[in-house]
């Protein structure tokens, strides 16, 4: 990649910034700047990309951002999956790696894009940074709330661009218009907001089996506790402890809480915060169902899928504003204010504030403004992309930044454990900590498996 022959060179950027503390977050406007098109239709003004991961996400991303990147390495512990991406995306001509590491040691990519199951988003994430990369790393950044305070100071050392893959942010017609309307007063002050993410499927007992030749369950397992490869047809994608059906173990992933957590709590944590309502959460109540039995917090069989299938739970803020994170309603957040109330999905924006936008439209700047004024290109997955890009050559904070991530995953990881501990939660936010209960605060963190630690900090 040849942008650095006409942007700032990464090394002295990523000195300057840490010199000037939070420079990089301060945002700038291109008035008719070029798109990332025009900008990218040289070849040697292509973004050089590693890939790690290249499963259902990667593909899709990879194809969202094919104007202006060349995928040139792909890591994946599938290498039929690695292959099948090089051959479909690439012309073959990426190299293949089963180990992720020799990608970050290419001098020649600047960009990394994580896509590999929630249990091994950190590790990579974070040796990505202190490698000098800018990276676009899907959601949710991390299994637990530990993970997310090494992600972001690591992240702040190094001045690396990071993008969260959470879309939803660079969906302007819809999630950005709703939070344009929040900021413009349109609701008034937010007293409710249900984030609805619909429930989670169980498993039937699905048995043991080998290990797929082409697979290296070891390397897939990687800082999780080492289990049997698991696998039976059936109608979708067969049952699995692995590829896709990851997002139903706790082991891998927060289940829908954090999964679809990742957008619609994202949406509703940053409605407040443009509501003024800048504080974390109190504390966390509800219920919840799981497939199967839980002691000290952890599932007791290990055989089917052991994440939440239903849940309710409510989360207080500061000023008596309730979040509400549900499975029993229609998927979307819900936007209630003392003047109004609003609901957006990924389909619709509803609600008398919007109707009345016919008579009362918004300010022309509003959109822009909550988009922190970055360059705004295509419709969702591929504007969010683009957001990325432009940031890595204008070294600004991208849409879905690391530390608002963290903010609102929280809130998330804490429906998790307040899930698998059966019991209300109280939080304190400055230190992070659950309050007076040893327990629960031993789930901040994680064991990584011994030769799967996180290299370098
Ligand atoms: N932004 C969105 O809307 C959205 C949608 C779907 C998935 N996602 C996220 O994308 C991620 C991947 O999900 P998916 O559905 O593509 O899963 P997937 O199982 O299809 O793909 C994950 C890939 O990572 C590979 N992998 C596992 N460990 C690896 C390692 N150590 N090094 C290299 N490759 C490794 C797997 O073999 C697999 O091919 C998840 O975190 C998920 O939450 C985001």
């Amino acid at each position: 990649m040849t942008h650095s022959a006409k942007n700032t060179p990464r090394r002295s950027f990523i000195k300057s910034t840490v010199a000037a503390g939070a420079a990089a977050s301060v945002p700038v406007v291109f008035p008719g700047r070029k798109t990332l098109a025009q900008e990218t239709s040289s070849k040697n003004d292509r973004f050089s990309v590693g890939v790690i991961g290249a499963g259902g996400m990667a593909n899709g991303n990879m194809r969202a951002a094919k104007d202006w990147i060349d995928i040139v390495a792909i890591a994946d512990v599938d290498s039929k999956r690695a292959e099948k991406m090089n051959q479909d995306l690439s012309g073959g001509k990426a190299s293949t790696h089963e180990d992720y590491r020799h990608v970050l040691e290419r001098k020649d990519i600047d960009v990394i894009h994580v896509a590999t199951p929630d249990h091994w988003h950190t590790k990579p994430l974070v040796e990505a940074m202190l490698a000098g990369k800018d990276i676009y790393c899907e959601k949710p950044l991390t299994l637990t709330i530990d993970e997310g305070k090494l992600i972001r100071r690591v992240q702040q050392q190094t001045g690396s661009i990071v993008q969260v893959g959470t879309q939803q942010r660079s969906t302007f017609h819809l999630f950005v218009k709703a939070m344009a309307m929040v900021a413009d007063g349109r609701v008034g002050k937010i007293k409710q907001v249900s984030a609805a993410i619909g429930g989670a499927p169980s498993s039937p007992s699905i048995p043991v089996v080998d290990v797929p030749e082409h697979l290296n369950w070891d390397r897939w397992l990687g800082p999780a506790p080492k289990v049997d490869y698991r696998w039976m047809e059936a109608e979708k994608r067969g049952h699995t402890n692995c590829h896709y059906e990851f997002r139903w173990w706790y082991e891998y992933s927060g289940g829908k809480l954090t999964d679809w957590g990742a957008h619609h709590v994202d949406i509703a944590t940053w409605a407040l915060q443009l509501n003024g309502q800048t504080a974390g959460p109190l504390g966390i109540s509800g219920e919840s169902t799981h497939p199967v039995d839980f002691k000290d917090g952890v599932p007791v069989q290990g055989d089917r899928y052991n994440t939440a299938t239903k849940f309710k739970f409510s989360v207080d803020f500061p000023g008596g504003t309730v979040m509400t994170i549900r499975n029993d309603t229609d998927n979307g957040v819900l936007i209630e204010g003392d003047q109004g109330r609003i609901f957006v999905n990924r389909g619709k924006l509803v609600g008398k504030p919007v109707d009345d936008l016919a008579d009362n439209p918004l300010p022309e700047d509003a959109i822009q403004k909550v988009y922190k004024n970055l360059p705004m290109e295509g419709n969702e997955r591929k504007a969010h992309w683009a957001c990325f890009l432009n940031c890595v050559k204008s070294r600004q904070e991208p849409i879905s930044d690391v530390h608002s991530h963290m903010k609102m995953l929280n809130t998330c990881h804490l429906a998790g454990i307040a899930a698998r501990l059966d019991r209300s939660l109280k939080w304190d936010d400055d230190a992070e900590q659950i309050v007076g209960d040893d327990q629960a605060n031993a789930m901040l963190a994680r064991e990584y498996r011994a030769g799967y630690e996180i290299e370098g900090v």
